[in-house]
């Protein structure tokens, strides 16, 4: 067998395996008090996942010059965030989904109890471990992560597009409320770890923070259309989740709003965008690029 990945797979396992060594590292042992919610918070977090947002960081980081050492705890933080957001997100009273990951959902293999609590702590736990990252940090700098990434987390953020989403089910939303919803629910936490990545480095310039930012917000939204895309036309042994699950809860979506061929336009817009936002980077943007086209070319 010749395996001759791509240069995005090789950054993105490169990027798994840094990642998944940090999160073990963070997430409490199972065998600590109370166990099973630590067991449960490890089941939700480690073993799967395209660990797209922490490559995203490392990628961003790269891009601005940032202190190398500095990445793993925004890119642990984000994550931790992502996964409390699948986690309740699957819930019975969201959108009641059984797999995640190509495995049950928490709920299935916990309970529904163990399952919001387990979400909760996940969401502290990526706070403390900005705070706690005394070493590579200044104080400052740690206090300004952690102020964007409870932004990009909460009411104004995804939490805000998780509101909107359960709002819209059974309802025909226009493009622009649905623009709305998506760059809520999933692009503001790929926003978030694009510039933590770029703030990693003490004196990013303003004119970074600002490319960077624009490229996130074209990528957030195409990641959320594609994954649209991928319910209707993925199979769930491939996309890990069931698929058809959007049509079956009446959910507003790209494909259903533009057809499945005026979504991936739309994502491919957003994309050519988010790689003329680039342009003033040399090579040490190659990762960000490479992410940027992965987005719309993902199977799962
Ligand atoms: C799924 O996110 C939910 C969205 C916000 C689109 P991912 O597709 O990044 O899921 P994992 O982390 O790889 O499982
Ligand atoms: C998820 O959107 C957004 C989150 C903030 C978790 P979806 O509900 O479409 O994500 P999947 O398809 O269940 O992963
Ligand atoms: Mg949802
Ligand atoms: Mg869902
Ligand atoms: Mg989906």
């Amino acid at each position: 067998v010749t395996t001759d990945p791509t240069p995005v797979a090789a950054f993105l396992s490169a990027c798994r395996q840094r990642v998944d060594r940090a999160l073990d590292h963070c997430l409490p042992a199972d065998s600590l008090h109370p166990a099973m919610l630590h067991a449960a918070m490890r089941y939700a977090i480690l073993g799967g996942g395209k660990r797209i947002r922490p490559a995203l960081v490392y990628a961003a980081g790269q891009a601005a010059g940032a202190v190398d050492a500095a990445l793993d705890a925004p890119a642990c933080a984000v994550e931790l965030i992502h996964g409390y957001s699948l986690v309740h997100d699957d819930l019975p009273c969201m959108d009641d989904d059984d797999l995640r990951r190509g495995r049950p959902t928490l709920h299935k293999q916990y309970d529904e109890a163990t399952a919001t609590l387990a979400g909760d702590a996940l969401q502290a736990l990526a706070f403390q471990v900005l705070a706690d990252a005394r070493g590579v940090l200044p104080p400052q700098r740690r206090l300004a992560m952690i102020e964007l990434l409870a932004q990009a987390s909460g009411s104004r953020g995804m939490v805000g597009g998780q509101t909107i989403d359960l709002g819209a089910v059974g309802k025909q939303l226009d493009i622009a409320e649905l623009e709305d919803m998506h760059i809520h629910k999933t692009g503001a936490l790929i926003r978030a770890g694009v510039l933590l990545g770029a703030m990693c480095k003490p004196d990013t310039d303003a004119a970074i923070i600002t490319a960077l930012g624009h490229y996130a917000a074209c990528i957030g939204l195409a990641y959320q259309i594609h994954d649209d895309i991928l319910d209707v036309e993925g199979d769930t042994a491939q996309i890990g989740k069931i698929s058809g699950a959007d049509a079956q809860r009446m959910k507003p979506t790209y494909p259903e709003l533009l057809g499945l061929n005026g979504a991936r336009e739309r994502a491919r817009e957003l994309v050519n965008e988010a790689h003329l936002t680039l342009a003033m980077f040399g090579a040490c943007a190659d990762a960000l690029r490479q992410l940027c086209d992965y987005t719309i070319l993902r199977r799962r």
